[in-house]
């Protein structure tokens, strides 16, 4: 473990001395996902708006190129973003800017309620599956929209670019982007919208809020029905987007590895009610502070199950950073992934820290080892990165984290904060081939 070891890395990497006990709070950003949904849904309003409480974050960055291609007028003003939308100039979104995000495919629901037109670059598989777009598609067309699938390119258009009419939509799956897509694209259609099995993430719920600021006729957002009666025109708001519940829970899984105590805020409880009982299943104990924030005591680890599954289930943004700190959790644990195919990209990485994890299909089978041991890992995925990260924090000796714009996608600042509660961190972003000791 004391030998010299050459890391060739052009790309910056996190270098993480693992061992040490965090301690103090954590200034939790806004919701990635809300941010991003809401950004698209700012194509709505043919007027100026504001939100406020965006994390600086690099999908966001590409959401607003994408906007700014479309012809939005972006301003970041702190955590605020102001859009001018009133002079559109195209309904084509270009596919550079699509293929490195799926969340923007988004926009095609708000496009064509607006322009009567939309055409987005099909957006492709991802690291963690194939990830169709078959939900969003069969609720534009119930809608009254004609969708052509040709060269990788989905054109939706309204018959007469005139306005989409509402309709009654079962989604076989409670998709999230579908039920945003839908629910967007409904908020100016003629009649009502009657979205069944709909997402009922909170992100779902603060998308809905926005819309309604706007002048938006939604009901039932956060159930599984939600109803859209369609108005003519959207009108300015300034919104706050919720906090980031997977960043919220991160944080959480950081104090319980490494044996810390820590507060963190803002958030909203509720969001964190899987997490929470599972944290407290695997034995740390999570404690209200006020409305708004969390304490978590720490205590022996025990092993538990996880099934990942669609609000209010287990959510698979949360399943990566479990699986590091169940592999210290005394006994066996079972993590099957059931919302993507291919989501357990991480558990070579963990295993290259010593962890003791079997996989077949899509569950993993996780034995606890007593230590991890620092090793040098590569992230596959957003989630991923974190995770090793979280796993990094606990281990023996030290962790070099490759693969960082995954981290740098979703996280805010995430070494700041933690260096900012005692975690011996730092990014090194060399041109050069590295020596580090480890
Ligand atoms: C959103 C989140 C992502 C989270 C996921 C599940 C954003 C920007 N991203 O992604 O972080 O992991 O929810 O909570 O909000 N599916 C289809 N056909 C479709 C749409 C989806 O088969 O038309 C499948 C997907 O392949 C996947 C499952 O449904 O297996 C869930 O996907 P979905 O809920 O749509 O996730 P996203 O909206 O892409």
């Amino acid at each position: 473990m004391n030998q010299p070891m050459q890391i060739e890395s052009e790309q910056p990497y996190l270098e993480i001395r693992g061992g040490q006990t965090l301690c103090g709070e954590v200034r939790i950003s806004g919701a990635k996902n809300s941010a991003l949904a809401i950004m698209a849904g700012s194509l709505l309003c043919a007027d100026e708006c504001r939100i406020s409480n965006v994390p600086s974050l690099a999908d966001i960055e590409s959401m607003g190129q994408i906007l700014t291609a479309l012809g939005v007028n972006i301003v970041r003003n702190g955590s605020a973003l102001e859009f001018d939308g009133r002079h559109l100039k195209q309904a084509q979104a270009p596919y550079d800017l699509v293929s490195q995000l799926r969340a923007s495919f988004f926009v095609i629901g708000p496009l064509l309620a607006r322009q009567g037109e939309a055409k987005i670059p099909l957006p492709g598989g991802c690291a963690i599956g194939a990830r169709p777009v078959d939900l969003h598609v069969r609720g534009l067309r119930a809608m009254g929209a004609h969708v052509i699938i040709d060269h990788g390119m989905v054109h939706a258009q309204v018959p007469g670019n005139g306005r989409l009419k509402g309709a009654k939509i079962y989604l076989d799956y409670p998709s999230v982007g579908a039920t945003e897509t839908i629910m967007m694209a409904a908020t100016l259609a003629q009649g009502e919208t009657i979205v069944e099995n709909a997402a009922q993430e909170p992100e779902v719920e603060d998308l809905a809020r926005f819309c309604n600021s706007m002048g938006a006729k939604i009901t039932g957002a956060g159930t599984n029905t939600i109803v859209i009666t369609g108005v003519d025109r959207l009108h300015s708001t300034d919104y706050p987007i919720i906090p980031d519940r997977v960043e919220a829970a991160t944080f959480l899984i950081a104090g319980a590895i490494t044996g810390s105590e820590i507060i963190i805020g803002p958030i909203v409880p509720e969001h964190l009610t899987s997490a929470i009982a599972k944290l407290e299943a695997i034995g740390p104990k999570v404690i209200k502070e006020g409305s708004n924030r969390l304490r978590l005591i720490p205590g022996e680890l025990r092993a538990t199950d996880i099934e990942t599954l669609p609000y209010p289930g287990f959510p698979t943004d949360m399943q990566a950073q479990f699986m590091a700190l169940l592999t210290i959790a005394e006994g066996s644990s079972v993590v099957s992934e059931t919302v993507f195919e291919n989501r357990l990209r991480h558990v070579a990485e963990l295993k290259r820290m010593g962890a003791d994890i079997k996989v077949k299909g899509n569950v993993a089978f996780v034995k606890s080892v007593p230590f991890l041991s620092g090793a040098p890992v590569m992230a596959t995925d957003l989630r991923a990165s974190a995770a090793l990260v979280i796993a990094g924090l606990a281990a023996h000796g030290t962790t070099i984290v490759q693969g960082l714009h995954h981290l740098d996608r979703g996280y805010e600042d995430l070494e700041g904060k933690f260096k900012k509660i005692g975690a011996n961190l730092r990014r090194v972003d060399l041109k050069q081939v590295a020596n580090v000791k480890l």
